[in-house]
């Protein structure tokens, strides 16, 4: 099958989170099923061109009221030969922010760039002769291209298009002045979906224009349905709820395996973990803990958001880390940058607790020797539609401490202690307490059941999360599309 992804992250030229990771390593498994997979996403400022090399000619896009001119830049995703085609549009793009920087948190023009890379995306299958079997689009960037699909591009119309949420809790929610820029005419405002309390919803329209729906869990894909979790378009998915799945996401092998994890001081594996108490004390020493192998660590890669739970672990007065910290015999790092209140807040702690470190910012060689060296992985968040950081953290033989939600509910097993059967210890509702309870199972589990953890540990690192099983069931459902 042809299939066109259509996205505004990619690893390795542009990510802001999970997302980025799961387009290319998706990418890479179908394309290792045979099919022919291209990705399309926009040439960012901050995304270097040298590598890679230049499509003769320009893209010319007309948009409502306006032509717009690109140029085409292609790259190849790392150890594949998929092609990446970076859309540079300067106006658009030649800025270093995905979605916004510090000035502009959330840019103005987002719905004209994300409407004209959808737009785009035809154009440059037109300059390529190449037409899609299937045009993947995700999130609400990738909510123009159904609609375009569906009501603008007749010579694709033997195309179907698959939109896949990864968060619906940004769903592109614009005041309606850029719709005529997006060249629809006006009965398409409600009639395609964009129409959301008399503002553009891009997500609400992918969701109402695709032939066929997905999301990163099954858990969350019935989760979305429900007014709890459908931030306001639960009523909406319902009434598509026939043609939505859940398809769990799953780990890049090659870049997170702790047997050849190349930001790791030592390597380890089930059958020998001893290179998984050198990475803790390495952490220790980087984190300006006492090196202790004893104590357990507790680690937390994360964006400090709220949808992560970072109110309930780091609200000044209520979060439940600094009681944590004190009344346990434990250690804490976390890793993160986010919300400006929460990266004061931590740092602030970090000058109080003598257990407790932290490093504001990103960094992949701190990510991977946290997943290593922690004894527990902290992820409470408020939903999560797949999530990642608990995979990669099972994979490493550190056991999540999480809300039973989402993804987090289908990928871990909650600890029994009876039978000592589980890879985690889960909690149902959200809140200080809850953490600060079952972050004290698992430092009880730690002192008391030693075997039965080290036999969880053993167990999550088996677990088979490769991309290649969900691959297939996307490669299924692009083939109930087409047919
Ligand atoms: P989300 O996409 O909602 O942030 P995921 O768990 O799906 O959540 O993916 C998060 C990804 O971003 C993981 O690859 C994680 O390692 C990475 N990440 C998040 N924050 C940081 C950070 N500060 N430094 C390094 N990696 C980070
Ligand atoms: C989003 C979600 C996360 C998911 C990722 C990739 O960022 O928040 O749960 O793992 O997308 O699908």
């Amino acid at each position: 099958m042809h299939v066109l992804m259509v996205t505004s992250e990619a690893t390795p030229y542009a990510k802001s989170g999970g997302l980025a990771d799961a387009v290319s390593a998706l990418s890479k498994a179908l394309r290792r099923l045979g099919h022919d997979v291209r990705v399309v996403m926009p040439r960012y400022g901050s995304v270097p061109v040298e590598g890679l090399s230049r499509r003769e000619g320009e893209l010319v896009v007309e948009m409502g009221g306006s032509v717009e001119r690109a140029l085409v830049y292609k790259g190849l995703l790392p150890d594949s030969d998929l092609p990446v085609y970076l859309i540079d549009h300067p106006g658009f793009f030649g800025r270093d922010g995905l979605y916004g920087d510090k000035t502009e948190p959330d840019y103005a023009d987002n719905p004209r760039r994300f409407a004209f890379l959808s737009r785009a995306a035809f154009r440059l299958c037109d300059a390529l002769r190449w037409k899609p079997d299937v045009f993947h689009a995700h999130d609400w960037p990738g909510g123009f291209l159904p609609a375009y699909l569906r009501y603008a591009e007749p010579g694709y119309a033997s195309s179907a298009s698959l939109l896949s949420i990864h968060n619906l809790g940004y769903q592109g929610i614009y005041p309606k002045d850029a719709y005529p820029y997006f060249g629809l005419p006006w009965e398409l405002f409600h009639g395609a979906g964009f129409e959301y309390y008399d503002s553009i919803n891009a997500l609400k329209a992918g969701i109402v224009c695709a032939d066929g729906l997905s999301t990163v869990s099954p858990t969350y894909a019935r989760e979305i349905q429900t007014p709890e979790f459908g931030c306001t378009l639960d009523g909406l998915l319902r009434s598509r709820g026939a043609d939505l799945v859940g398809i769990l996401n799953g780990v890049d092998a090659q870049d997170w395996d702790p047997a050849h994890d190349r930001y790791l001081p030592a390597r380890y594996s089930t059958d020998d973990l001893r290179g998984k108490a050198a990475c803790k004390a390495a952490l220790q020493r980087e984190f300006g803990l006492p090196e202790d192998p004893d104590k357990p660590l507790f680690g937390m890669v994360s964006r400090l958001t709220d949808q992560k739970g970072i109110g309930e672990l780091f609200g000044p007065t209520y979060g439940c880390v600094e009681g944590m910290c004190r009344d346990m015999d434990l250690q804490f790092v976390v890793l993160g940058s986010g919300e400006p209140w929460c990266e004061r807040a931590i740092v602030e702690l970090a000058g109080r607790l003598p257990n407790f470190g932290s490093r504001i910012g990103y960094s992949e060689p701190a990510a991977h020797l946290i997943e290593a060296g922690s004894d527990f992985f902290m992820m409470p968040s408020r939903y999560e539609p797949c999530g990642l950081n608990q995979m990669y953290s099972l994979r490493y033989g550190t056991l999540p401490v999480a809300h039973r939600t989402g993804g987090l509910a289908d990928t871990i097993s909650n600890f029994d202690q009876d039978s000592g059967a589980g890879t985690g210890f889960l909690f149902d509702c959200l809140t200080p307490r809850a953490v600060y309870d079952t972050a004290g199972w698992a430092v009880w589990a730690f002192y008391n059941r030693p075997g039965q953890i080290e036999a969880m540990r053993k167990r999550a690192m088996a677990i088979d999360f490769s991309w290649a099983a969900s691959a297939r069931e996307y490669e299924s459902l692009y083939a109930g599309l087409v047919s």
